[in-house]
């Protein structure tokens, strides 16, 4: 069938679309243009909450044939309602596109980074692009909420399978799904929560993945203690801080093994932290995990391979025990590829986020014999360009340093280089044609809480942003056309700036090369540091870094998600401004509205004022240049036709990534469009540590 709106698009990109000039005098503040109209294509089927899943037992529970027979048979598993928990999570059949599946397949992933390990509660990456998403189970889980309507949003259960407040608000209790197991058979309570929070969470030597579980992620004060081995108790300084259900869920509260974790820990063993750290190294395979899938092969800059958990805790309503599909793939490969891969049918799945990429795509998925969907949703891609606020010691600055943290909280400084941004011109290089949008900063335009009308914008103007700049004392003293210190500043040197940026995305280096192109025009020189993702996180988290450029994160395309994340409500959640050595924060007068605007909206009851607190926070924080927003755009879904259960209109990013967002282990493929795909057929995952699979 024709698809007339990506017909559309193409007709589009054929004329060139052009926007009206901008108005070369422009220079007071103002609201955003309205930004050239994007249908996202998949309209979402909105469903309520409590229609996705349940916990409940069925008279009955089945299993692929060839585990029953392999393995049951054989003696080397206990048959699957002994593997399963008292209760098990039941995906309800009216919430799947598709409805109930049948077993088999792969999903082929191509991820661009390489794992560091797989202990990820002490932080090391897997490499991304859904592979820890697939292997962590978290508390609780959001990213399907893109499909509930806002008002009847809460997150939904998981590890908890359900909760309740004490009547004062102050305390939460936890009900763990009782019963269930690792992917090794190892029982899963309440001992796996509370390691993860007092050693892990709580350690400060550790810092789990993602750089937000902080402690006072989840509110100043709080505590947490097991009541029995299916119950944990929280107890909060606010009452009734609903807002933490959402910091409980990926990436924040999603704990690890602790009978493979503990006896490495530093304060079990004799190990050091880094030894802790480095325990599980990619080569340690059968990692005990809460997820579908286990990894049971890896080989260097060539694939991850993961096998279905025989003890897999979720079902569909007729007892088929999930995940559906037996294999799942990670090519190490390049993000770009991911692209390229998908659209050509040699993989399954790519978020289509680069739009250097999309034109080629877009081609591709509208023929005919296209081997896969693709399908834009709303513009919640979005890059800022941040800069280091802590002047008190975070990352440890030398003097030049030092005196460009001091320049980056001067606002006249940063009216400057946000004047001075030709934002049409960096959407233009990114792609030509509707996608691309001028971005002022703060929350996406694609959130509800966004409000344009208070979003305060300050158009291109490098003029205007030259005058800006010398009110920040800064001039061009020896006329080689980039501004110096004042004299009593490093000897009068130029200004020379280190910007922090990822090296694995054609994206990011081509931000990074237009902001280069724009700074030297306004008088800034911006020397670009681009390192692999792990090396940059490590250098962004440590605060070595004067400017970043960032792809925006949860906080900014959901609000409820990570929230934390959008002002320094403490010393390690700001993504530009964490505590310096004596563990303090130096707000900015704006920044304290902020962290103020952010906390009430963590303990607000009401709908209304939430909204209007967003309104707050959204004027704050452009008014003032908290961020500067280079430019937003839509992405879109790349999925293999032979998949059923995706649902329709589903946001490659929103509370989380689309890899969680389908919900994979709902995902079937019918018995005659399988793939002859899997490297390890009637496999299963061995003992942790074990080379491979078994049969
Ligand atoms: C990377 C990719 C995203 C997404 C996430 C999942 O960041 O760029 O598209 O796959 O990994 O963690
Ligand atoms: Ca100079």
């Amino acid at each position: 069938m024709m698809n007339f709106r990506k017909t559309g698009i193409l007709a589009g990109l054929a004329l060139g679309v052009s926007v009206l000039a901008l108005n070369a005098y422009a220079s007071e503040a103002t609201v955003p243009p309205v930004p050239a109209e994007f249908p996202a294509e998949g309209k979402i089927k909105y469903v309520a909450r409590d229609s996705i899943l349940e916990f409940k037992a069925l008279p009955e529970y089945h299993e692929p044939d060839w585990v029953t027979k392999n393995f049951v048979a054989a003696g080397k598993l206990p048959p699957v309602k002994d593997r399963l928990p008292k209760e098990p999570m039941v995906f309800k059949t009216g919430n799947m596109p598709d409805g109930i599946g049948v077993y088999g397949d792969t999903m082929r992933h191509v991820i661009g980074g390489r794992p560091e390990g797989w202990n990820y509660g002490a932080g090391q990456t897997q490499g991304w692009g859904g592979i820890d998403i697939g292997l962590s189970e978290c508390l609780t889980r959001t990213a399907p909420l893109f499909q509930v309507e806002a008002k009847d949003t809460e997150p939904l259960p998981n590890l908890a399978k359900s909760w309740d407040w004490s009547a004062d608000g102050h305390k939460l209790t936890m009900h763990l799904v009782e019963g269930a197991k690792w992917s090794d058979g190892a029982p899963f309570n309440a001992d796996d929560i509370m390691f993860y929070w007092d050693d892990e969470v709580i350690d400060p030597n550790v810092s789990p993945l993602g750089g937000g579980a902080s402690p006072e992620a989840f509110g100043a004060g709080t505590t947490l203690k097991k009541i029995d081995d299916y119950t944990v108790e929280w107890t909060f300084k606010e009452a009734f801080p609903k807002q933490y259900l959402y910091t409980m869920s990926y990436p924040n509260f999603c704990p690890g093994p602790s009978h493979i974790l503990k006896p490495q820990h530093p304060k079990y063993s004799k190990n050091t932290y880094d030894q802790f750290k480095n325990a599980f190294p990619p080569e340690f395979m059968n990692m005990p995990v809460m997820g579908a899938w286990v990894p049971v092969e890896y080989r260097s800059d060539d694939i991850i391979v993961m096998r279905r958990n025989p003890y897999y805790w979720k079902v569909d309503e007729k007892g088929n025990q999930l995940p559906y599909l037996n294999e799942l793939h990670y090519k190490l490969s390049t993000w770009a590829d991911r692209d390229v891969q998908a659209v050509a049918g040699s993989a399954d799945i790519s978020n289509l986020e680069q739009p250097e990429n999309f034109v080629a795509s877009l081609k591709r998925a509208a023929e005919k014999t296209a081997p896969a969907r693709l399908a834009f949703g709303p513009r919640l891609i979005g890059y800022n360009l941040r800069m280091n606020f802590s002047a008190n010691g975070w990352g440890n600055p030398d003097e030049r340093g030092q005196a460009i943290r001091e320049l980056n909280r001067n606002e006249d400084f940063r009216k400057a280089v946000t004047m001075a941004l030709d934002r049409k011109a960096i959407g233009d290089s990114l792609v030509k044609g509707p996608f691309t949008a001028i971005y002022a900063g703060g929350l996406s335009s694609g959130t509800s809480f966004y409000d344009r009308n208070s979003t305060v914008y300050y158009p291109f103007d490098l003029a205007g942003a030259k005058a800006e700049l010398a009110k920040a004392g800064l001039k061009d003293t020896d006329g080689d056309g980039i501004v110096n210190f004042p004299a009593g500043t490093l000897g009068g040197k130029n200004v020379e700036i280190v910007m922090l940026i990822t090296n694995q995305y054609t994206t990011d280096k081509s931000l990074a090369e237009g902001v280069v192109a724009q700074m030297e025009k306004l008088g800034l020189k911006i020397v670009i540091n681009g390192l692999d993702g792990t090396k940059r996180d490590d250098a962004h988290y440590s605060g070595r870094w004067d400017w970043l450029i960032q792809r925006n994160t949860t906080e900014l395309s959901s609000v409820v998600q990570n929230t934390e994340q959008l002002a320094p409500v403490g010393p390690r959640t700001s993504w530009n401004h964490r505590a310096g050595k004596d563990d303090k924060l130096d707000l900015m007068p704006f920044e304290t509205e902020l962290v103020d605007v952010v906390n009430k909206f963590t303990t607000s009851q009401s709908n209304e004022e939430r909204v209007n607190l967003m309104k707050q926070y959204q004027k704050i924080s452009t008014e003032h240049v908290n961020t500067v927003g280079l430019t937003e755009y839509p992405g879109a879904l790349i999925i293999n036709k032979r998949f059923s259960n995706v649902p329709q209109g589903t946001p490659i990013f929103m509370f989380n990534w689309a890899e969680d967002s389908v919900i994979r282990e709902r995902l079937w493929v019918a018995a005659d469009k399988q793939g002859k795909y899997e490297l390890f057929p009637e496999q299963l995952p061995g003992k942790p540590g074990d080379k491979g699979p078994i049969n």
